[in-house]
């Protein structure tokens, strides 16, 4: 997809702007704390009404604005269809905007601009515990399994009323009752993401070989034991439940582990190293992306000059240009990445909040 237009008010210091992005590499520049994460960050909230900075996204809002707007023109290049997005938010509300209509749900806005974000903070996905790495995989569930986003609507649904039983000391036959969606649409959920995960290996092998030198093995855990379903998982495991107040077992527990010669890797990579394989990671989905549905998303990557060596970040330009992405990259120099390889491209010198475009 591509961002052909952007307007920004509002948005933490940036003055306002209207900005027409180039269909390839648009290079942020400027010094320290002059705006360029905030730019990724205006980008950022169209696709999902919120920020990766902060969970309260009305700290985005500029300190002596009342509100802030953006919205965005996006286009598919082969099918040229255009799709307006916009999110407005006030001290009280956000309003979210598809095509000149008031929407609820932020999914409609997702749908629309898959987009792909890479900042110093991303290695959290192997460092951290399986969340990030469940929601890894729900974004390409989500983009292209179409069942998959009501399936897992039921299944938390499904999941919180069976917490809130246990809790509340329910016996174990008021308890089994919610486990019949539970069991329906946790094994759909597992299905799915076994199969996304069996899909993406081969992409996924080729592009760490080609940033790390070597392919690391990704396995999904269930969040179940092995040789049972999800049924018996779950009446297994109901006497602890009550006593703990929760569900232990399902997919909501599950991971997507990452072993080199056995050990995870974050035992073992170097930073650098950890880096580029989350690098490849999103690299990979953009890629089995493009070849399901012919939709690319778009890159949002962040200072990777302070953490990556000029070889490691140039191998990186050099897979985001081949795979035709939609890329918006911040550097505090402008000569510290080199765009100049890229058919399309422009460059924005942010200072003190004000983005201009360099001609
Ligand atoms: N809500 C806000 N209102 C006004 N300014 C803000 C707000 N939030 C952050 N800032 C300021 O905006 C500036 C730009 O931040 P940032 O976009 O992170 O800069 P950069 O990425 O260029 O280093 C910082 O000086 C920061 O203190
Ligand atoms: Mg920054």
């Amino acid at each position: 997809m591509i961002l052909t237009r952007i307007g920004i008010r509002g948005v933490r210091n940036l003055e306002d702007a209207e900005l027409q992005p180039a269909a390839g590499a648009n290079l942020v520049y400027g010094p320290n704390a002059s705006g360029k994460t905030s730019l990724l960050e205006a980008v950022y909230l169209l696709a999902h009404a919120r920020s990766f900075r902060t969970a309260q996204i009305r700290h985005v809002i500029g300190t002596d604005q009342k509100g802030m707007l953006v919205h965005g023109h996006i286009v598919d290049p082969e099918g040229e269809k255009e799709n307006r997005l916009g999110i407005e938010r006030t001290r009280e509300s956000t309003t979210l905007r598809l095509n000149q209509q008031t929407v609820r749900q932020s999914s409609l806005l997702a749908q629309k601009l898959p987009l792909q974000l890479l900042t110093p903070e991303s290695i959290r996905l192997l460092e951290q515990g399986p969340g990030q790495r469940r929601r890894y995989l729900d974004w390409g569930l989500f983009h292209v399994e179409h069942a998959f986003h009501s399936a897992w609507n039921e299944y938390s649904r499904a999941l919180k009323q069976r917490n809130a039983g246990l809790r509340s000391g329910a016996k174990p036959e008021q308890v089994r009752l919610w486990d019949t969606s539970l069991v329906e649409r946790g094994e759909q959920i597992s299905r799915l993401r076994e199969r996304y995960v069996e899909s993406l290996k081969d992409t996924l092998s080729r592009i760490s070989e080609r940033l790390l030198g070597f392919a690391p093995d990704f396995a999904y855990r269930r969040g179940w034991k092995k040789e049972i379903d999800l049924e018996s998982a779950l009446e297994a495991s109901l006497e602890r439940d009550r006593q703990h107040g929760v569900t232990s077992v399902g997919p909501h527990r599950a991971d997507l582990v990452c072993l080199v010669n056995g050990v995870p890797v974050q035992d073992r990579f170097s930073r650098g190293q950890l880096k580029m394989l989350v690098c490849a990671m999103r690299l990979a989905q953009a890629e089995h992306l493009a070849q399901v549905q012919s939709r690319r998303p778009i890159f949002l990557v962040d200072d990777i000059a302070a953490e990556l060596d000029p070889d490691r970040r140039n191998a990186l330009l050099a897979i985001l240009r081949e795979s035709g992405v939609q890329l918006f990259l911040t550097a505090t120099e402008r000569e510290q990445l080199d765009v100049t390889g890229w058919e399309s491209r422009k460059m924005f010198h942010v200072e003190h909040g004000k983005i201009a475009e360099v001609v």
